[in-house]
């Protein structure tokens, strides 16, 4: 097991009900502002219990926050902040909102000139965030219980990740019953980024790390068993698989399964760059990307391979790579089970995005996934894998 420090600072308040805890988590007379998208929290009744949670407090509100947030919008709102002498920052919203807001906590305190650089610097300074919290309202990101953010320019067609160890939520409320609104191709891809983060941490190298290996199997195993009943047609889905498909979400990306082990995140990182040049979901771009990484990554990846055939899907075939096959094969069925395409071809993507997204990653001298071992050759092979 490698050395590792560990530390999560944000408060989980999970359960039916609990929006209406706002009232005593924020000091009456704060000045809030409220961060949501496009208006589905309008919709569900998530509005109405958070601006009763708030009453008290001096409530801006800023909507509109797209899907992969981006920073020509972001921006206004740090103005907001600036002008407004903003105190407290309370997300209402998915990844994107929470991610948009992380930068605009950070970017309100930002001395620099160019905010930009919050994003693609990562020899930056970064200030501690104004503090924010979140109500969340589609488990799949875990932005809720981490301080990482995904920030797009479609102006420069880009999509970057940045980290701000002062950048954690003050708190993250975790009602289930969010999830009950949600349209099914957002449950899947809450799903499949939930199952994505998950191998992220545990598909790498053999380092006798039994804690956090089995705490990724049985977030994996949650998955595969609630996703039925989560991508039922006929009505949502029952409040304890929400419940513990949300907590499954969070516990994917919040550091816990990242104790000791090695990281990849080469998956995340070319599927970043099909949203970016074609406009993909996150979770669609991964349940094409990762079945082909594991496909290409399989002598690298040969011992952790074997445990996920054998231990996630069941698989005794005495023929290790065969398990193996086995074993990528009902990763892609799985996606495909929950309406997911496993293809580029499906999305009309050709060679021209390939040859862009190898350009890209041997211009930035990128070497991805553990120790290096994903070289833009590489992701050309994973991409032509799933053409
Ligand atoms: O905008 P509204 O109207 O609210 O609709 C949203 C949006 O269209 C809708 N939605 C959210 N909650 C709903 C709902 N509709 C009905 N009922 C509800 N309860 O869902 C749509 C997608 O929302 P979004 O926030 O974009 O989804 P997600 O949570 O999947 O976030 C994706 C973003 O997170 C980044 C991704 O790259 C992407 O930009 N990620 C962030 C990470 C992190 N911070 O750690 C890690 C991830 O790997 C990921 O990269
Ligand atoms: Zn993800």
């Amino acid at each position: 097991m490698n050395n590792f420090e560990f530390v999560n600072p944000t408060r989980l308040i999970f359960g039916k009900g609990q929006i209406s805890r706002l009232n005593d988590l924020v000091k009456k007379g704060t000045k809030v502002l409220m961060t949501y998208g496009g208006g589905s929290i309008k919709k569900n009744g998530v509005y109405d219990q958070v601006k009763e949670g708030l009453k008290g407090c001096e409530v801006i509100e800023f909507g509109g926050i797209e899907a992969n947030p981006d920073y020509n919008t972001l921006i206004k709102a740090v103005d907001i902040c600036k002008k407004e002498s903003v105190e407290f920052i309370l997300a209402v919203g998915g990844g994107s909102i929470i991610d948009g807001t992380k930068f605009i906590a950070c970017a309100a305190n930002y001395k620099g000139d160019d905010p930009w650089q919050i994003v693609v610097n990562d020899k930056e300074t970064l200030p501690a965030a104004l503090d924010f919290g979140t109500v969340l309202t589609l488990p799949a990101t875990a932005s809720e219980m981490n301080n990482g953010a995904v920030i797009s320019r479609r102006d420069l067609n880009q999509k970057f990740a940045f980290h701000n160890p002062n950048g954690f939520p003050k708190f993250s409320i975790l009602d289930p019953t969010v999830v009950y609104s949600l349209p099914k191709k957002q449950i899947s891809n809450g799903i499949v980024d939930t199952y994505a983060h998950t191998l992220e941490q545990y598909l790498t190298t053999c380092l006798d790390t039994k804690v956090m290996d089995r705490w990724a199997e049985a977030l994996l195993l949650t998955l595969i068993e609630e996703a039925p009943e989560l991508m039922k047609a006929e009505s949502h889905p029952n409040y304890d698989s929400c419940a513990n498909f949300m907590l499954t979400a969070t516990m994917g990306l919040n550091g816990f399964i990242a104790m000791g082990v090695e990281q990849d995140w080469a998956t995340h990182m070319i599927g970043h760059e099909l949203t970016a040049l074609c406009g993909l979901d996150h979770g669609e771009t991964l349940a094409i990307v990762y079945p082909g990484l594991m496909d290409v990554m399989r002598k690298e990846k040969h011992g952790k391979l074997l445990q996920y055939a054998r231990r996630v899907w069941n698989i005794d075939d005495k023929d290790e790579e065969k398990a193996i096959d086995m074993a990528i094969e009902k990763t892609e069925g799985f996606f495909r089970s929950i309406g997911k395409k496993t293809r580029l071809s499906e999305y009309g993507i050709g060679q021209d995005v390939i040859e862009e997204i190898v350009r890209r990653f041997t211009e930035r001298s990128w070497r991805l996934g553990e120790n290096g071992i994903v070289t833009p050759e590489k992701a050309r092979m994973i991409l032509e894998r799933v053409k």
